[in-house]
């Protein structure tokens, strides 16, 4: 039997997603050891392997078969767009993709003025202002603290994930439109789910289960 293996999001992600798949049956007494530095985990006897990686690169080790199946939120997948089934929604991590900015930014905003988006998401920003708003913007890509932008006037507004929305209020913005809702998904790989399909398939409907009585 080949092994499955499962590229995990870095984090807490990736422990809320070994808790769901402890109940249906699957452990890995490896990733137990809060003192490791291994990426790579493997339980010999259900032939499956487990790997942690930087979130956003979940889905480029599925698309490329490194991985047959990962766990991920929907901003990356989203963002990375790469060819691979989306198949289930895990239903934590919820939150929401914005463009946030101060209040005076609205007005800008809604006179389509050629305004600057700063992100860590350039896909998802330009895919909303040039395909769903059809408004030209500037968008500047960054790596974090998206908030710092438009307080110190690299922007006028930010395309930011918002959860409790705390960071906002905190830096003196808020939402100014909403973009879509995001959430943890599994993905699977396109020939994996071929070639390993009824294993796939199990663990997808028995995950499905634990995610329905949540
Ligand atoms: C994320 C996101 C926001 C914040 C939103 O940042 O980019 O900054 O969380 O959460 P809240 O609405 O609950 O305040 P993250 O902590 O991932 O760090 P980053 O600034 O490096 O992106």
């Amino acid at each position: 039997m080949n092994y499955i293996t499962i590229a995990l999001a870095k984090g807490r992600l990736a422990k809320t997603t070994m808790g769901f798949l402890k109940e249906i049956g699957i452990t890995c007494p490896e990733m137990e050891d809060k003192t490791t530095r291994r990426l790579v985990f493997t339980n010999e006897d259900l032939k499956l392997k487990f790997f942690l990686a930087k979130p956003s690169d979940v889905p480029t080790f599925v698309e490329y078969g490194a991985a047959d199946m990962g766990v991920c939120g929907r901003d990356t997948i989203l963002e990375e767009n790469r060819d691979l089934y989306e198949v289930l929604d895990l239903g934590v991590g919820k939150c929401r993709m914005c463009v946030c900015g101060p209040a005076e930014a609205a007005e800008r905003l809604r006179h389509h003025e050629l305004i600057r988006v700063a992100t860590k998401y350039p896909v998802i920003a330009k895919d909303y202002f040039y395909n769903k708003k059809h408004q030209t913007v500037e968008i500047i890509k960054l790596n974090g603290s998206v908030e710092l932008a438009p307080i110190v006037g690299l922007s006028d507004v930010i395309v930011d994930i918002v959860e409790t929305g705390s960071t906002l209020k905190e830096n003196g913005l808020r939402v100014l439109e909403e973009i879509c809702s995001l959430s943890a998904k599994i993905v699977v790989n396109q020939v994996s789910m071929k070639m390993e399909n009824e294993r796939i398939s199990r663990l997808i409907s028995d995950l499905r289960d634990v995610v329905r009585e949540k």
